[in-house]
């Protein structure tokens, strides 16, 4: 049984009083059985206090994107080390956001995979089709072009979870149906296995991620090969978030 993973994208929002939201979601969550493990990718200016705060809570924190190096001349740059250290145990790598505002590729995002390994994190790496490629019948063609290229050797279900985020999904509101969804993560699912073994293919994460809300939670984390979500702008309220992990109660 895989135990599903709900993990909050703060993107670029958030501050210093952002933490009300923390102890919030902390209290909206304590004393519930614990169906799933919570995680929540601040700015990295964040995380260091959030970490502190949060000594004696199941929310764990991670980065939402690293260097590939450990150290050195990368200006405005954080290495995957700098994560760790600040408290965070995940790290977030090849967000679309990312690949289209800074022009990351396939083998970028494997780099930095291999770096997160580095600094001891957990790397969620997230792929998705754009909204062209939907329409023009390649989803499958580019979600195994991704995954093929981006996925490091020596993957496991304790250091690899995947994200699929259609990128047309991402704060649109839109979502693909279920049956869509449920395509492609069982694609994903058979890459994993074909390509990593049973054992190893069978157990990895795969998020699903794009406009889940606290009223679509439900139904698409029920879908088949969906171990939890990837939340954007609904990870931002405690109370938004909080009613999308109460969909493992
Ligand atoms: P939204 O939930 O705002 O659509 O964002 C999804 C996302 O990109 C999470 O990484």
């Amino acid at each position: 049984m895989i135990k599903p993973l709900v993990a909050g994208n703060w993107k670029m929002n958030g501050i210093a009083k952002s933490a009300t939201q923390i102890i919030n979601l902390n209290d909206g969550i304590s004393g519930r059985s614990a169906n799933c493990d919570v995680l929540i990718c601040p700015p990295s200016t964040l995380i260091m206090a959030f970490s502190n705060m949060l000594k004696d809570s199941p929310i764990m924190l991670g980065g939402q994107d690293c260097h590939k190096n450990e150290t050195g001349a990368h200006t405005g740059d954080i290495a995957p080390e700098m994560l760790s250290d600040a408290g965070a145990q995940y790290v977030i790598v090849g967000h679309s956001e990312r690949r289209m505002d800074h022009k990351e590729r396939d083998k970028d995002v494997c780099e930095k995979a291999q770096a997160g390994w580095r600094a001891g994190l957990k790397v969620i790496l997230c792929v998705g089709e754009l909204n062209g490629e939907r329409s023009a019948d390649l989803t499958l063609n580019v979600i195994e072009r991704q995954l093929k290229n981006s996925i490091p050797e020596g993957s496991t279900p304790e250091n690899l979870i995947i994200a699929y985020e259609p990128v047309w999904a991402i704060g649109t509101g839109l979502t693909p149906t279920t049956k869509d969804v449920e395509q492609v993560h069982s694609f994903i699912r058979n890459y994993l296995i074909s390509s990593l073994g049973a054992e190893k293919g069978s157990n990895i994460k795969i998020l699903y991620g794009g406009s889940v809300k606290p009223n679509n939670a439900k139904e698409l984390m029920s879908v088949p090969n969906v171990n939890g979500a990837l939340v954007g702008g609904a990870s931002l309220k405690a109370e938004d978030f909080a009613q999308i992990i109460a969909a493992y109660e």
